[in-house]
């Protein structure tokens, strides 16, 4: 077993990996096939615990349509090279080595048929393998340089290191072990850190509005979310506390404190011609029984109200009156009054400045021997399997040289 929480530490090893998620154990099973002696350590009592909560407890572990156009970043062209050179079909082809079971739900977006824990167990086989050493429950008390390389002090011990590799994830979800620490380390060296912001995150919404839509929670429908420069064609889910789903997390990524959100709430059709057919066809039909084809009855009647509309039979509205009504329910603004924040985000926007790494090898250019890897850098994917893609294929290319 390569996943250990109590035994000694080694006083050395080749490469030091900080932060046994996704992009640590891919590094590390990746250094460690060269032959490089590994060692990952990890706060946390388990290894991967975002990968076993993705995707819904189905991991949703890649994109067939990754490219580089997924990501933010402050540098767009910086995840590029790593995207290239460990794409989302060499991610595929170790997923069906290990005989793990797979589908595509919607948009490219690949997940477990069973559960997440099947990629944890492929990335633990691969650190096997790869004779790389994974230790859980160790806090890291101090990082510094030297005699060339690094020296780590640790509740196990110290250990000291010709590589160190930072792969400790962003701030969201604090309860499963996030935290800052990448971007101490970061700053220790003298890299910059891209202001961090909750992101792929429900929007909460004030009390008034929650009180008005109190009928609401649980139900959704299809709408194209737009917020600045994104604009995004999924789901939107009433919630508690606000709006969420695919659509809303999505547009999260884009929004800033008082920004207007605009929904269009019956993408792909012209709702106005929509309604002008309805009424030639069925004039006697009521509003909100012809509206009810598109929507629950319960959201009818909620974006009726919301827009003060009367439903009555549709040979009473005028062509002007359906046209208004079709713009308003297709261009639906509304001003959130926040996001859930880091507690609820899948992930984190900003991170360790790119500017200052290599984005061929993911070190350091001012401090040899240091590398960043994952979500602790400023690249953040869209929703849909991207940010995993991220982890994999920085962790490859820093496992590839570390
Ligand atoms: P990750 O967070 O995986 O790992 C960091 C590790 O570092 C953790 O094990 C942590 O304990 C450790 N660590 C942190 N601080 C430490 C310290 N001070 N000392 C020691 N260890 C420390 N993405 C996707 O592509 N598809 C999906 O389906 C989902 N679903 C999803 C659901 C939910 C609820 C969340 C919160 C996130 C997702 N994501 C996702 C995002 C995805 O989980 C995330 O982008 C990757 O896990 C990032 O991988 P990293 O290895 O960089 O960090």
């Amino acid at each position: 077993m390569n996943e250990v929480s109590k035994s000694q530490l080694p006083e050395r090893v080749d490469v030091l990996i900080i932060g046994a998620g996704a992009a640590g154990l891919m590094c590390a099973a990746t250094a460690g096939q060269r032959g490089r002696s590994v060692l990952v350590l990890d706060h946390a009592n388990k290894v991967g615990k975002k990968i076993l909560m993705s995707g819904g407890g189905r991991c949703n572990f890649t994109n067939l349509y990754t490219s580089a156009e997924n990501f933010y970043s402050r540098n767009p062209h910086f995840c590029k090279s790593a995207l290239a050179r460990y794409s989302q079909w060499d991610f595929i082809a170790l997923v069906e080595k290990h005989g793990i079971p797979y589908n595509e739900k919607t948009l490219g977006q690949l997940f477990c048929n069973n559960k997440s824990k099947d990629i944890v167990d492929l990335l633990l086989a691969e650190c096997r393998t790869a004779k790389a050493q994974v230790r859980t429950r160790c806090t890291i008390s101090r990082v510094k340089a030297a005699g060339g390389g690094y020296r780590v002090e640790t509740s196990m011990g110290a250990v000291s290191c010709e590589s160190l590799v930072v792969a400790t994830g962003g701030l969201s979800i604090p309860t499963m072990g996030a935290t800052g620490f990448g971007y101490e380390i970061a700053s220790q060296f003298g890299l910059d850190i891209v202001p961090t912001r909750a992101a792929l995150v429900p929007f909460t919404q004030h009390k008034r509005q929650l009180e008005r839509q109190s009928s609401l929670p649980g139900a959704s429908l299809e709408v194209t979310a737009t917020c600045g420069k994104g604009s995004f064609h999924e789901q939107m889910l009433f919630t508690h506390r606000g709006l969420s789903g695919p659509a809303v997390l999505q547009v999260s990524s884009h929004w800033r404190e008082g920004e207007e959100v605009t929904f269009d709430l019956s993408p792909g059709r012209d709702l106005a011609d929509w309604l002008l057919q309805r009424r030639q066809q069925n004039p006697d039909s009521h509003l909100h029984s012809v509206l009810a084809e598109l929507w629950s009855k319960k959201l009818v009647q909620f974006f009726l109200l919301r827009e003060k509309i009367d439903s009555r039979p549709l040979k009473q509205f005028d062509n002007s009156e359906l046209r208004d009504m079709g713009g308003r329910l297709q261009n639906w603004k509304l001003v959130p009054s926040g996001t859930e924040g880091y507690r609820t985000a899948e992930v984190t926007l900003g991170g360790v400045d790119t500017e200052q790494i290599s984005s061929r090898t993911m070190e350091c250019k001012t401090q040899a021997g240091l590398y960043f890897v994952g979500e602790v850098l400023d690249v953040t994917g869209w929703l849909g399997g991207f940010n995993f893609q991220w982890a994999w294929a920085s962790g490859h290319a820093a496992g590839e040289v570390a």
